[in-house]
């Protein structure tokens, strides 16, 4: 999804904005642009295609720079350079960057264009500027003219405005992503944390309705009360954190990281006892999972291991779908799940499930995200920032969260409980064995390169582990893959195996075991090859199967953890030898703030 920069203080503008939209790539973008506002004209750069070896040497006059940055992610107009951002006014003296959709962009366009304004793209961001050049007619400054202009405007954006003859940036908030970083006499906004961390650690997340007026040294926020004061926090990550630390891939360091994340995430929630305030859950009748992407599949996991603990019905629906249910009052409870607690589809439904008086709680990775200022309770994952589209380590994390709200709900004994936890704390460990032996997977994912399709099966907990396998798999390696419960073969895609299509089985040692040994039998009947994701003291199973890749024995109900990770690894590897674009995969995007 688009990312937007903007920047004003005493280092050179477009090499601040260019270095900063860098760090916001793995967002996913198709153009990039930049704007510097030299104090007689606007200079405007911006191109299709990446910017990772784009770079300013030409040095600049020293002074107060004022600058704005994006990458588009085409939702109007094809990507092109002409769509790419910043959009300007018609005489070229205002510019702004944008994340977001205008809804009503096509009313608004028309009507400008009937009093003169002439458009050069086909975006809806380009109504913006047109706007302020109209307001500012009728206004005494700049930032009167922002404001006046946003109240034409539909949908979400978070925009960054710079005019050519001032020193000063405007930003508005609404329903997208946008912080400001607080430097020594140097402010940045940005749409995420990366972007600001190697000029300061200081930052305020914004609120909805939140307009900012930047001028060297010195801000001010208002919203429609009039001036507002906004914490500042301070971020704990380093540059480091958010960078590749000699791994190939972000994805790579990423999943190796998967110890890590499991003990900081079971560390938040279990000290002698675990610290989960059950008032959160108080009296529900049932848990509404509402997500989207791996996150979707985390819940449906969750599902299983709430219901089988817990005794808690739990419904899980794609966020994107929700809104279309009748959403009935009652006592449900409402659980986003949400890496980046900015997905616009998951907003909505938490948003929605709100205006019908629902209780809501969300289980985000980013501190200070949307999703952690509309839901009334949030549960942090300690994943550390993500930058690789495809999300590993942080639905590892929303496991453990999930697996702590079970076993806090439900009505099993201390002793039992203790030894639920006590096996969750043995997973760092196990991961580590099977990142260490990384080699095994890299070898079955040779055999599986050469294929264009691969289903996933699995029974039970075994099944959204299908599904989130066949997802790592698509989204980063291109091969089509599919997920299926081992049980629905038999209705449809029976007619697709053959030695073309490859099954990848998850074997589980609990209630699935024996029935899944016949259907793997039943798919070698139809000459597909088959490799087993089981644990490594069940060796029966590799009578069944052509490769087995093993993973520490634990808890069947634990086992999409190791499960997960084992594919997480088996995507990975069978993308690296297709020689694909691992980290930001073509035409996805790690934050999807549009509808
Ligand atoms: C995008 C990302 C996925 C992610 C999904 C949901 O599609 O590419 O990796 O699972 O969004 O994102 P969220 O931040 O809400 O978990």
């Amino acid at each position: 999804m688009c990312g937007i920069v903007g920047y004003i203080g005493f280092r050179q503008g477009d090499q601040v904005v260019i270095s900063s939209l860098k760090r916001l790539e793995y967002r996913g973008y198709d153009s990039w642009g930049y704007a510097v506002a030299n104090g007689k004209e606007i200079e405007i750069k911006k191109k299709v295609g990446s910017i990772s070896a784009v770079e300013v040497k030409e040095k600049r006059a020293e002074g107060v720079t004022v600058s704005i940055g994006h990458t588009r992610w085409a939702t109007h107009g094809k990507p092109s350079d002409i769509n790419a951002h910043p959009h300007t006014d018609c005489d070229e003296e205002i510019a702004v960057v944008h994340n977001g959709i205008i809804t009503n962009f096509s009313s608004l366009k028309n009507e400008l264009i009937s009093e003169g304004h002439i458009f050069r793209s086909e975006t809806d961001t380009e109504v913006i500027p047109h706007l302020i050049e109209r307001c500012y007619k009728d206004s005494k400054s700049f930032e009167e003219a922002v404001i006046k202009a946003i109240k034409f405007l539909k949908g979400s954006y978070a925009f960054v405005a710079l005019k050519k003859d001032e020193k000063k940036l405007i930003a508005c908030k609404y329903k997208s992503p946008l912080i400001l970083g607080v430097g020594d006499g140097e402010l940045i906004f940005a749409s995420d944390v990366p972007a600001i961390l190697e000029y300061t650690n200081r930052v305020i997340y914004l609120n909805d309705g939140d307009i900012v007026i930047a001028e060297p040294g010195k801000y001010r926020i208002i919203n429609e009360r009039g001036e507002v004061v906004r914490d500042i926090e301070l971020i704990h990550w380093s540059i480091e954190d958010a960078e590749k630390s000699g791994y190939e891939h972000f994805m790579l360091k990423e999943i190796n990281e998967n110890p890590r994340v499991i003990e900081d995430t079971l560390g938040e929630y279990v000290t002698d006892k675990i610290e989960l305030d059950p008032s959160f859950a108080a009296g529900i009748s049932e848990i509404v999972i509402v997500a989207c992407g791996t996150s979707y599949h985390a819940g449906l996991i969750g599902k299983y291991v709430i219901e089988k603990l817990a005794g808690i019905p739990v419904r899980v629906e794609y966020a994107s779908e929700y809104n279309y249910h009748q959403i009935i009052p009652g006592r449900s409870l409402i659980l986003g799940i949400t890496q980046s607690g900015e997905t616009a589809d998951t907003l909505e439904a938490l948003r929605a499930a709100k205006r019908m008086g629902l209780r809501t709680c969300s289980i985000v990775n980013v501190v200070g995200s949307t999703a952690t200022k509309i839901s009334d309770h949030v549960l942090f994952t300690r994943a550390g920032p993500e930058i690789s589209v495809a999300a590993t380590k942080s639905f590892i994390a929303q496991l453990i969260v999930l697996y702590i709200i079970a076993i806090k709900l439900s009505p099993l004994t201390r002793q039992e409980k203790k030894e639920l936890i006590e096996e969750l704390k043995s997973l760092p460990e196990k991961v580590q064995r099977i990142l260490d032996k990384q080699h095994d997977i890299d070898e079955i994912a040779k055999k599986l390169s050469n294929f264009e399709n691969i289903m996933y099966i699995g029974r039970g907990l075994g099944f959204p582990t299908a599904l989130e396998g066949a997802l790592k798999m698509k989204e980063i390696s291109y091969i089509h893959a599919e997920g299926y419960p081992a049980g629905e073969l038999k209705h449809g895609p029976f007619a697709l195996l053959g030695e073309n299509t490859p099954v990848v089985a998850v074997i589980n040692r609990d209630e699935t075991y024996e029935i899944m040994l016949n259907n793997i039998k039943e798919v070698k009947a139809r000459e597909s090859l088959v490799i087993a994701v089981s644990d490594d003291k069940d060796e029966e199973v590799d009578n069944f199967v052509d490769f087995a890749i093993k993973t520490p024995e634990t808890l069947p109900i634990l086992s999409p953890i190791l499960h997960s990770v084992a594919f997480q690894l088996l995507a990975y590897f069978t993308a690296r030898i297709r020689g694909c674009e691992i980290d930001k995969p073509r035409n996805l995007a790690k934050s999807v703030t549009v509808e």
